[in-house]
C-alpha cells in the first residue's frame, strides 16, 4: 500500500461515545464492520486519494471538544460522527463553528427514522454536509467528498 506524501491533506475524522462498541452495539442498527474496520477502510481510501487520515474516538464530550480545537492547527478536514452528542452537545456545535475547513456530519443509521430525540442535529448548522443511513459506507463517501474538496485539481476515483 502506497502512502500519502508527507505535504498530505490531512482528514481528521472523530467517533463519538459507544462507537468503540460498534459489531457488539446494536448491530441490526449500526451494522457488523468494527471502528477498527472503518478506520482502517478510511485509512486505505485516503492513501488512493493521497490525503492522510487521522482517527479519534472518545466517550468524552469535553475531549472532542478538546481535539476539535486541535484540529484548527493541523487539518485541512473533518468527518464527524458524534453519536449521541450529535443531539445535545452546543459545546461541540460551538467548537465546530470555529473551525475554517470543510466539515462532513456521519451516521451510521438514519437519525430522521429513529426516535424523536435522534431527529434534530446540534451540528447541522454548522457543517458543510452530512451523510445519514449508509453504514460504514457513509464514511467512505465522506472521505472521497472532502478529498474532493481539499485537493480540488486532484483526479477523485
Ligand atoms: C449515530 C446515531 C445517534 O443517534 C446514536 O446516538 C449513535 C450513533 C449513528 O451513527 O447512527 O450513537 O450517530
Amino acid at each position: 500500500m502506497d502512502h500519502p506524501p508527507i505535504s498530505a491533506s490531512r482528514i481528521l475524522v472523530i467517533h463519538g461515545p459507544n462507537l468503540n462498541l460498534l459489531d457488539r452495539r446494536e448491530p441490526e442498527i449500526y451494522g457488523r464492520s468494527t471502528l477498527d474496520d472503518i478506520n482502517r477502510d478510511l485509512t486505505d481510501l485516503g492513501a488512493q486519494l493521497g490525503v492522510r487520515v487521522d482517527a479519534y474516538q472518545s466517550n468524552h464530550e469535553g475531549a472532542i471538544v478538546d481535539r476539535i480545537q486541535q484540529a484548527a492547527a493541523g487539518c485541512d478536514g473533518l468527518i464527524i460522527n458524534a453519536a449521541a452528542f450529535t443531539h445535545t452537545s452546543i459545546a461541540i456545535r460551538d467548537a465546530l463553528a470555529v473551525l475554517e475547513m470543510p466539515i462532513i456530519e456521519v451516521h451510521l443509521s438514519n437519525i430522521h427514522r429513529r426516535e424523536p430525540f435522534r431527529h434534530t442535529s446540534m451540528m447541522a448548522g454548522v457543517v458543510t454536509g452530512q451523510i445519514l443511513g449508509l453504514g460504514a459506507t457513509g464514511y467512505l463517501l465522506a472521505l472521497r467528498a472532502l478529498a474532493q474538496m481539499v485537493r480540488p485539481t486532484m483526479a477523485v476515483a
